[in-house]
């Protein structure tokens, strides 16, 4: 059901620009073209009865309810499907149309239970509201005929029912699912009387295709479909609106609440990233944020031996920065660091990084960009000179080739990937690059025009060849790259790709990729129309993911696929604020908006700001920190919201380094991985207890609003003020706007952006500032950032890591929908329903080399480590790679991977990693130990009684 308090205008918009007018019950109503009669009447305050129209939704006509009469026509026609016309005259209020709506709900109540005081949707019910209505006073036919009350209800699902007893078969569940979703998981089966809503052939909404989104049960109009949520606690009394804490896409709720209470999240028609859509994280996996987990409690410790002691917020703070003060007064104002969270807000990241840069008086503050985007930073500020995706989300609606490289929109993604998925199914074509045929490849409706699965390592050679063929057979926008691009670079470049080594045909034998279908793709990447790149983690987390990235950059640029909407190069960003986080300057080497920490003139407007001394000397990044501290330099680290024990590469590597730090401080929502190295541990506040911003992968800034009291008593930023002036560096912010306000005046990307500016608008996209008050949707329009798009050689390099007869398969790591990264969030909620542990998919004719089969355990062995995990023999993975995911501490696939990097920003070379698999008995000695040992570094020291 709709948000509280949320007008449904019946059926979609129309962006026609031509107007109609028309008389409806005498008053004149002017609206676009193409506008249903049931939207133009709402638009004037005409309520017509309605119940199997939704503005999300086509109209579908089949309720009967929203009947009206015409002037000059018979009859009485449905106005949820009758478009208006020019000089139309309409009566939505007749005698005798109220007749007809009587005695069509009369026949829906026949049919229903009556039991409207104790169901849970009582109040928020369209049924309840349109019998009232039409003014059905009584049914003449009872229950006792045949009828559907008896049927049993699906608990299956963990977050809703579906009671059939309920539904008056309206399709709106359905067409939520193909149309907003497009995971075509419900039918109606039947005719006439025994119709009845299914899932897939008649499952349980669990073991059916349903990927738990959520939209059917938006859309139903009675209580068939509810959450079980409302259920248990009741009808939301108010809302707030706020921005989904998972993922880079960043879909807009309103958090709905009885008190302090949360009851749903339902995603906001108006929200400009998910247009009223969302996934299962994000709806529903919020049960984290009151777990039992959750430590409420600052704990210090002298050593990672001892226990854990609970202590007040003042000895805490007062412990952790009399430690970095001892540090750094023994070893070096340099052997101090922080790290900053890409879950954190805007506003908090911002202080993390000055608290960096003031209190410990270094630059060594890194973030966890540094292991998914930090390439991004690099290869698009290089290319183009701004470091962001170039488009809105929007703009898909207007691609037609869409080319997919290292992505996985549909489990890292959702939302947008169902806005994709609406656009594919509109005829644009489809281009997907990656190893594993992920699910977008083909689903229902939508198959790419070309997959092209290549060997984990190889994309620049693959993209390379992309641009052999379009430069070698004349597909080059000429008059773009000669008013936009620098000309030498372009011809420099141009030469490099068309050297026969980068055909397709030579470069087929390292990238496993069939020539003609290189050739294929470049074509119609280049001729097809307005052409978009969305990438992701596949292109950056490898050796040469800076290279990939420019590759990417140099394709958009030779064939004019910038500066308008429909195309352009797109980050997938994986979390809700990794775009955000660097842009506050989060990384060692620059300042906010992006601005080199060398550069006097923004290190002045800093200094004269903060009033303190810059160094302007870049600081570590966290493997230097790491290796630093392997080797004894670096002593004490500061980490909000970010658990590098699970998430960063070679995890023997890191837990040596912070075992050999003399105070870790972890601050977080739960005692994760990295806690049992910590010495201090502070606890975090989750996005429904803070106000602050996040900006998703589109460069667009919204509001978090708090909704709840923090359990800990603080927001994150308020710890980290209390903490920098612990460190002798003054913070005195009242509320996240101030310090909002302070990054406006230092970065020139956020000089526009102000907290009533985003109340006023919803969100804006910088650059935001006077050229551009209300944002930027789409960058590059008449001119790079750069000046020229500068075009870079991308000479293919093969990574170090390399298969051979120990390590002869290629392991590659993703997500999964259900759960988050590190899982911290998402394994504390009822998503584990999906997923409860990590599995390796590998192809049938290794698993049959291996005499191993679907479900058996085996061990996953690589030279940095081994883990063992339960396998899926699925042919979705190429013959000679295999693929699993990281969302659980206990398998840690992360002991696998290496310590290959990026060689321009050290991003961990995730994805490949050469590896054995061999059949195993069952955990790892490691892994069976597990549990015991995080049950020893949570131990808390039980409190004295007091003297
Ligand atoms: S929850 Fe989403 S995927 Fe599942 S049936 Fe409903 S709309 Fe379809
Ligand atoms: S479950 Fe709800 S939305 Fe679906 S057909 Fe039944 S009443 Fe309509
Ligand atoms: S798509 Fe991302 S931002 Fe949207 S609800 Fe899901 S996790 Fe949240
Ligand atoms: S709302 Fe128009 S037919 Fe149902």
């Amino acid at each position: 059901m709709g948000s509280v308090n949320e007008i449904d205008f019946g059926t979609p918009p129309s962006t026609s620009e031509n107007l109609v007018e028309l008389v409806i019950d005498g008053q004149s109503v002017r609206v676009p073209w193409g506008s249903s009669i049931l939207r133009a009447a709402q638009t004037i305050g005409a309520s017509i009865p309605k119940l199997c129209a939704t503005e999300s939704l086509q109209a579908f006509g089949s309720c009967r309810l929203c009947l009206v009469e015409i002037e000059g026509r018979a009859g009485a026609p449905a106005s949820c499907t009758t478009p208006v016309a020019q000089g139309m005259v309409v009566k939505t209020q007749t005698p005798q149309l109220a007749k007809l709506r009587r005695g069509v709900m009369e026949l829906y109540i026949s049919d229903h239970p009556l039991d409207c005081l104790t169901c849970a949707a009582n109040g928020d019910c369209e049924l309840q509201d349109m019998a009232g209505a039409v003014g059905l006073r009584e049914v003449r036919y009872g229950h006792q005929g045949k009828n559907h009350l008896d049927l049993p209800c699906d608990e299956s699902n963990p977050y809703f029912t579906f009671d059939p007893a309920k539904c008056i078969v309206c399709s709106r569940c359905v067409r939520a699912c193909d149309e907003v979703q497009g995971t075509f998981a419900l039918t109606v089966q039947g005719r006439g009387f025994p119709s009845q809503v299914a899932a897939s052939q008649s499952e349980s909404f669990l073991d059916s295709e349903c990927v738990s989104c959520g939209a059917c049960v938006q859309a139903c109009p009675t209580a068939a479909l509810t959450e079980k949520a409302v259920i248990e606690i009741g009808q939301p009394a108010h809302s707030v609106a706020t921005t989904c804490a998972y993922c880079g896409v960043g879909c807009t709720f309103n958090a709905e609440m009885r008190g302090e209470e949360l009851v749903r999240m339902v995603p906001r028609k108006d929200g400009k990233a998910n247009r009223g859509h969302s996934c299962v994280k994000g709806r529903f996996a919020w049960g984290y944020a009151t777990h039992r987990d959750r430590i409420l409690n600052p704990m210090i410790r002298g050593s990672i031996q001892e226990p854990w002691r609970e202590v007040s917020w003042a000895e805490a703070i007062a412990y952790a920065a009399s430690e970095f003060k001892r540090i750094q007064a023994n070893y070096g104002r340099g052997a101090v660091g922080g790290i900053t969270s890409s879950r954190c807000t805007n506003e908090e990241t911002y202080l993390v990084q000055k608290m960096v840069r003031t209190a410990f008086g270094n630059n060594n503050v890194d973030t966890c960009a540094r292991v998914c985007h930090s390439p991004t930073g690099y290869g698009l500020k290089t290319t183009l000179g701004t470091s962001a995706g170039t488009q809105d989300f929007d703009s898909v609606a207007q691609c037609d080739v869409m080319v997919v490289i290292g992505a996985n929109p549909t489990d890292g993604h959702p939302v947008f990937a169902s806005r994709m998925k609406q656009r594919l199914r509109q005829g644009a074509k489809l281009i997907v690059i990656d190893p594993r045929r992920i699910d977008l490849v083909r689903t229902p409706h939508i198959e790419a025009a070309h997959h092209l699965p290549l060997r984990p390592g190889t994309n620049v050679a693959v993209l390379t060849a992309m641009a052999h063929v379009i430069v070698t057979e004349g597909l080059v926008d000429e008059m773009f790259v000669q008013t936009r691009c620098e000309l030498d670079a372009f011809e420099f470049w141009a030469e490099f790709v068309s050297r026969p080594e980068n055909s397709p045909e030579a470069t087929q034998a390292y990238t496993g990729v069939d020539a003609g279908e290189v050739r294929a793709a470049a074509r119609l990447y280049a001729t097809g129309g307005a052409a978009a790149i969305y990438y992701g983690l596949g292109v950056t987390e490898h050796s040469q993911g800076s290279t990939a990235v420019m590759a990417i950059a140099n394709l958009a640029m030779a064939t004019g696929n910038l500066g308008k909407p429909g195309c352009g190069v797109n980050p997938l960003r994986g979390q809700n604020n990794v775009q955000g986080a660097c842009d506050m300057g989060s990384f060692p080497h620059e300042l906010t908006g992006y601005r080199h920490i060398s550069d006097d003139a923004t290190r002045a407007m800093f200094e004269d700001l903060w009033a303190v001394e810059l160094d302007a000397e870049p600081g570590l990044r966290i493997p230097n920190m790491l290796d630093a501290a392997v080797e004894g330099s670096f002593k004490g680290l500061y980490i909000q919201g970010e658990d590098i024990l699970q998430s960063d590469p070679n995890t023997r590597h890191v837990a040596a380094g912070l075992a050999a730090m003399e105070c870790v401080v972890v601050h977080d929502l739960f005692l994760n991985e990295t806690a049992t190295y910590a010495h201090v541990f502070l606890l975090g506040s989750t996005f429904l207890e803070k106000d602050g911003t996040f900006t998703n992968a589109e460069r667009r800034i919204q509001r978090v609003r708090k909704v709840m009291s923090p359990r800990n008593g603080y927001a994150d930023w308020e710890i980290t003020q209390l903490l920098s002036n612990a460190l002798g560096s003054s913070m005195n912010y009242a509320h996240p706007s101030e310090i909002m306000q302070e990054i406006a005046m230092l970065t020139p990307t956020f000089a526009g952006v102000t907290y009533d500016r985003l109340d006023a608008l919803g969100s804006v996209q910088w650059p935001c500032n006077a050229a551009a008050p209300e944002g930027t949707p789409v960058m590059h329009v008449d001119g790079f950032v750069r000046g020229k798009g500068k075009f870079i050689v991308t000479e293919y390099v093969p990574t170090d890591e390399k298969i051979g007869p120990r390590f002869p398969l290629l392991l590659t790591t993703g997500r999964i929908l259900s759960q988050y990264n590190v899982g911290a969030q998402t394994r504390r909620t009822a998503n584990v329903t999906w997923h409860q542990e990590d599995v390796l998919e590998i192809h049938p004719h290794d698993a049959e080399d291996r005499g191993i089969g679907d479900g058996d355990w085996v061990k996953l062995h690589s030279r940095a480590g081994a883990t063992t995990l339960r396998t899926i023999v699925t042919d979705r993975v190429a013959p000679g790679v295999v693929y699993t995911t990281f969302h659980h501490p206990d398998t840690q696939a992360n002991v696998v991977t290496t310590e290959h990097s990026d060689w321009a920003t050290n991003c961990p070379e995730y994805k490949v990693t050469a590896v054995q698999v061999a059949r195993s008995n069952g955990p790892s000695d490691w892994q069976s130990d597990y549990s015991s040992k995080v049950r020893r570094s949570r131990r808390v020291a039980p409190v004295e009684p007091a003297e």
